[in-house]
């Protein structure tokens, strides 16, 4: 029972979340991203309760100690489910226009990632037309993302720039982003990638666009205040891990924090470099060294891995988590939405970590709330259930955590807090039509 509910007696509340069969807190000292053991550690409590006020959670215990102190007239019933923090999602392309159907094909026979980028395909594609939509246009259909994400319980996305590679394309990209986070519930993380491709007008001298990057596009992406990270996609035949730490060391000195996609494809060593600059995040790591992999436990950086990108890529490899976790490298789980791997859900991803990295769900849980939220430096906010932080709470209608990545391809959140509001309720909205009537039996 926590202090700030004793203080208080019979305090009116603008929201209690009672009888939660599971209330999967996360509480602990989340000052650093949870390691090793510390993983499994959700901080379960039964029959757990909740009171918000003002968009905060201002007490967490057992229910009957939560209604002891505090009273609403919007009280939610969790009976049978489990209350949980909102999933943040780390890793995200939020922004682009058009799709990629075609290349789907090509990978099922065969084509490879990096052959279809190659042939002016893939991320190149997604360029020349998000190029051409209009910033209303590139709103609409982030809207429409993430009004999916929030349905399966996603309240914080981090968002890269990366499909303009120009100034004034990165620009439209990132105030898209700033406009989206002013129009939506979901909070969002801008990330300035201006390092995503090679754009085709640079493909014989991609130096001139490291320089362009470094030169105009940083500065001026800074001085607008458009991006708190700078990200570059290392990888053999995109950006060389030279260029990436030119890039990354320009953002760092305009105040940017870092992140890198890393080891995606090939082991470049994109993960010592993490380390090395001191990023906060190093991505994919299918390819990651144990050299790389220790560097990263050492300074702290958290491994955010995404699985769902991995099958996208249909070779049979993942990151391997449990090298990872042995390591005490932190780990959190992301989406990486993009049009070749168009995933909103976190839930999937969860499933997929278990399956096929073999995370347990308590660690799967711990990888898309606390450390999700550490790997995009929002912990102080998000990504636990504790007193003073936010509000963004995911109910899902399952008995207990277990059966997240166990019971998968449905959605299943119940109801959906952002800043204490309930933005979404499934279970009030669950109609009965598809009951027949007796005389039709
Ligand atoms: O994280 N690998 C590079 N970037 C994205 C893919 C973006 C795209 O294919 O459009 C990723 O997988
Ligand atoms: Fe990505």
């Amino acid at each position: 029972m926590n202090k700030a509910v004793k203080a208080r007696a019979r305090e009116k509340v603008d929201l209690l979340i009672v009888n939660a069969d599971e209330l999967v807190t996360l509480a602990g000292d989340n000052q650093k991203p949870r390691t090793g053991k510390e993983m499994q550690e959700i901080g379960i409590i039964r029959n757990g309760g909740l009171a918000i006020k003002d968009g905060r959670i201002i007490a967490v215990g057992k229910t009957p100690d939560v209604t002891k102190s505090f009273k609403a007239e919007n009280v939610a019933s969790a009976n049978g489910k489990i209350v949980m923090p909102g999933f943040v999602d780390p890793h995200t392309h939020l922004v682009f226009a058009g799709s990629r159907e075609e290349e789907f094909q090509l990978h099922i026979e065969g084509a490879s990632y990096l052959e279809i980028l190659k042939a002016g395909g893939g991320i190149l594609r997604t360029v020349r037309e998000t190029r051409k939509a209009s910033g209303e246009k590139l709103v609409d259909y982030g809207i429409e993302t993430l009004d999916v994400m929030l349905e399966h319980g996603t309240t914080t996305v981090e968002a890269k720039s990366g499909y303009g590679l120009t100034t004034r394309d990165e620009i439209k990209m990132l105030e898209v982003i700033q406009r989206l986070n002013q129009l939506h519930s979901v909070d969002l993380v801008p990330t300035f990638l201006g390092a995503h491709a090679i754009p085709q007008e640079f493909s014989n001298n991609a130096e001139d666009y490291v320089n362009l990057i470094v030169d105009e596009m940083i500065p001026k992406v800074t001085e607008k205040g458009l991006a708190e990270f700078c990200d570059v996609f290392c990888e053999r035949g995109v950006f060389s891990l030279e260029q990436a730490r030119r890039i990354l060391m320009a953002g760092k000195n305009c105040g940017l924090k870092l992140r890198l996609h890393a080891d995606e494809m090939s082991p470049l060593g994109g993960a010592e470099l993490a380390a090395s600059i001191g990023a906060l995040s190093a991505d994919h790591l299918l390819f990651a060294s144990d050299e790389g992999i220790k560097a990263m436990a050492s300074k702290g950086v958290v491994a955010t891995l995404l699985p769902a990108a991995a099958f996208s890529l249909m070779n049979g490899r993942y990151a391997d988590a449990r090298i990872m976790i042995n390591h005490r490298a932190p780990v959190a789980l992301g989406t990486d939405f993009n049009p070749n791997c168009w995933v909103e859900n976190q839930q999937i991803v969860i499933a997929l970590a278990c399956h096929l990295m073999k995370l347990t769900p308590a660690e799967a849980i711990t990888a898309t709330t606390i450390n999700a939220a550490h790997a995009i430096n929002r912990a102080k906010e998000i990504g636990s259930l504790e007193v003073g932080k936010k509000a963004d709470i995911t109910i899902l209608d399952v008995p207990n955590h277990k059966f997240l990545g166990y019971r998968f391809g449905v959605n299943l959140v119940d109801k959906v807090i952002k800043n204490g509001r309930i933005v979404i309720d499934r279970e009030a909205s669950r109609s009965q039509v598809h009951l027949l009537e007796e005389h039709e039996i």
